[in-house]
Order: structure tokens, then C-alpha cells, then sequence
């Protein structure tokens, strides 16, 4: 199955789904990077790991219709089935999730359907939870809505603070992701009538 991985930022996700993706038993390739913003850190690790990476500059886009498009256009080139969003920080068009529907996943920081959107670390402080984690789940319309595929847990730690939770939870993100794209890209887990089917729950 031939994946991209969309992100905005540092890429230290899209960095762990390269290193699974190179064992002979994964059963996923990574086959392009796209950033939307050229600056992102991510687009040289990548290119430095040798997957061919670049930037779709949403800002020289007129609308988000125009920058889905492009990015459709550079995932259709490289015959990409999956996409894996990796910190990508823009918000799609319904017609491009729904294009994507079943073939698109996103990692959260945090046990959805507790604390959507961004400062997720903050608002499991601020909610007094004891524990948090992260989850993978399909892109649906709706943000951080999807059915979910996989989450890990942490504890909260007494006098935890936003910076010390996200580097706890952000280990456990590294180990979860590869994880959650081995089990979809591998058939063990789908999208079928809003829900995620398991290999398992067939009979
Ligand atoms: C991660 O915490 C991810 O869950 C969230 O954005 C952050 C991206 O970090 N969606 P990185 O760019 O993968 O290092």
C-alpha cells in the first residue's frame, strides 16, 4: 500500500512511520511527504531518509478548494492509496475527506472524544483527568471526529505540567502511530458504515 504522510511542523510522527515503514514486513510504503508550509522542519528529515518530500504552500492558494486540489493532484501522481496526516494543521474541504474517505488517518493528542482541537495537554490539566494519551482514528468531516483505530494511554502525574505530559504523550504517539497504519494498511482494520471494522469482528 503506498502512503503519504501530510504535515506541518517538526515531523517527529512522519519520522517514526518512515523508520516502521522500512521493515521488510510492514505493509506500507512511505512514498511522499507533502508540508503546507515550506518550512517545516519535518520536509528535511524526510528528504534526508530519502522519501521524496515537498511543500504544497496553502498561502499560494486562493481558497481551500484550490490548495486540496493541488495536494489531490500530487497524491494522485504518486498513486498514493493512503493518507496519513502527521501534524498537518489545515483544515480540507468535505469533498477532499470525502475522497479520502476510509484512506485517510490522523493522530490526536489526546483519548478522543475528550479534548478536540488544538492545547490538548492544557485541557486535560485544566479537566483534572488522571489519564491521557493519544488516538488514531479515520478523518471524518467533522474535526477529531472520526472513528478511532487505535489510542495509548498515560497517567497525569501529580504537578504535571503541559510541556512534561505532551513529551509523555508524544512517546507513546510514536508507538501508536506505526502501529495503527500497520493494522489499516494490512486489511486487520477498515472503515465500513462510519465505523471501524477489526479483523477480529468478522466472522
Ligand atoms: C502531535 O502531537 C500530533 O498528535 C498532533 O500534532 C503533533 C505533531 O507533532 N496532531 P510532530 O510534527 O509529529 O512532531
Amino acid at each position: 500500500m503506498r502512503v503519504a504522510i501530510l504535515i506541518s511542523g517538526r515531523g517527529s510522527n512522519m519520522v517514526s512511520l518512515i523508520e516502521a515503514a522500512r521493515a521488510p514486513d510492514f505493509p506500507a510504503e512511505i512514498v511522499l511527504v507533502l508540508s503546507n508550509r515550506p518550512e517545516a522542519g519535518g520536509l528535511a528529515h524526510a528528504a534526508a531518509a530519502g522519501i521524496p518530500a515537498r511543500a504544497v504552500d496553502h498561502r499560494a492558494y486562493p481558497d481551500r478548494a484550490a490548495f486540496d486540489a493541488a495536494l489531490q493532484a500530487e497524491l494522485e501522481a504518486a498513486r498514493v492509496d493512503l493518507v496519513c496526516l502527521a501534524g498537518f494543521m489545515r483544515i480540507f474541504t468535505p469533498g477532499f475527506v470525502e475522497a479520502w474517505a476510509g484512506r485517510m488517518l490522523n493522530i490526536h493528542p489526546s483519548l478522543l472524544p475528550l479534548f478536540r482541537g488544538t492545547h490538548t495537554h492544557e485541557q486535560a490539566l485544566a479537566a483534572g483527568v488522571r489519564l491521557h494519551g493519544c488516538t488514531v482514528h479515520f478523518v471524518v468531516p467533522e474535526l477529531d471526529a472520526g472513528p478511532i483505530v487505535a489510542q495509548a494511554a498515560v497517567p497525569v502525574m501529580p504537578g504535571d505540567h503541559p510541556v512534561a505530559l505532551a513529551a509523555r504523550v508524544i512517546v507513546e504517539e510514536h508507538r501508536l502511530y506505526p502501529a495503527a497504519l500497520a493494522l489499516v494498511a494490512g486489511g486487520r482494520a477498515r472503515l465500513a458504515e462510519g465505523r471501524v471494522m477489526f479483523a477480529a469482528d468478522v466472522p
